[in-house]
């Protein structure tokens, strides 16, 4: 384990969306560096093997069952997670869903299911523990999981776009009410990378010629979003706040 910005030995960390893909890769990275981590999303079962592997490793960590669409879950989950290991410090606001679908062709549940997760979810949880930061007089760091596609558009992604400029918006109004408060929070904007989320697209005929032609020609590797998250997370992006930071392989710059 390292000492200094990169250690978060003394911290608790809560990831939501931590039962697959970015969200139990970021609870592994942060509980390899020392912090409590209490991870949590709908999936129980994948939850406590995720807890099971951070413990074997000799960390610490805790499964919480959350809905972050319901704010009384999000209260429950943060409750839970105070009882084992104080009060949260550190937030990554990670769940999320997609729908693809040309616009004309999205319904009113598709539209509420995706800003329901994607925008009323970050602002529940991210609200919620600037509550409790506040009441306990902490300082904090929020780090909200945006997209390439929360700073371009794409065809068939119209909700999920918007969904995703709105948590960087959120993300600069929050930072500016809290950064007083030493609340410190940010947006990362991943590029593609292979998950649950879009395997089948990516690994199809369609979602690789796409891929191609982006600036990078690849996807991108869960390494390639360690440091950017933990530098935003912890005492290393001291300084940084109200950032909306790519990481997408200069994707966000494709030619037009
Ligand atoms: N993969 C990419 O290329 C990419 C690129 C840019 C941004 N992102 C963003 O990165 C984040 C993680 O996505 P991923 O790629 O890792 O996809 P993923 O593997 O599908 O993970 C999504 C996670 O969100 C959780 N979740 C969904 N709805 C939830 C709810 N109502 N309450 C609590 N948890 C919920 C899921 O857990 P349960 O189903 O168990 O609840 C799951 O753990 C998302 O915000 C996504 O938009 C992904």
């Amino acid at each position: 384990m390292e000492n200094g910005p990169f250690d978060f030995r003394s911290k608790t960390a809560l990831v939501t969306g931590a039962s697959s893909g970015f969200g139990a890769h970021f609870a592994t990275v942060l509980a390899e560096r020392g912090a409590n981590v209490v991870v949590a999303a709908r999936r129980k079962q994948r939850l406590d093997a995720l807890v099971a592997r951070i413990v074997d490793e000799g960390g610490k960590a805790l499964a919480v069952e959350a809905d972050v669409t319901r704010v009384e879950s999000v209260a429950a989950m943060y409750d839970a997670a105070e009882s084992a290991f104080g009060t949260v410090g550190i937030v990554c606001n990670n769940a999320g869903i997609v729908e693809s679908k040309l616009a004309v062709d999205v319904d009113e549940a598709g539209f509420d299911r995706v800003l329901d997760t994607n925008l009323k979810g970050v602002w529940a949880v991210a609200s919620e523990a600037a509550r409790r930061l506040i009441a306990a007089g902490r300082p904090g760091s929020i780090v909200n999981i945006a997209s390439v596609l929360g700073l371009r558009v794409s065809v068939s992604q119209s909700v999920y776009a918007t969904s995703k400029a709105a948590v960087v918006q959120l993300t600069r109004s929050l930072a500016l009410e809290w950064g007083r408060k030493g609340i410190r929070v940010n947006a990362l904007c991943p590029g593609y990378f292979v998950t649950d989320m879009n395997r089948a697209y990516l690994e199809s005929r369609h979602g690789k010629a796409y891929i191609a032609g982006t600036p990078a020609r690849r996807c991108g590797e869960l390494d390639e979003l360690t440091w950017p998250f933990l530098l935003l997370a912890g005492e290393a992006g001291a300084f940084i706040n109200g950032a909306a930071i790519p990481v997408d392989g200069g994707h966000h710059v494709a030619g037009i």
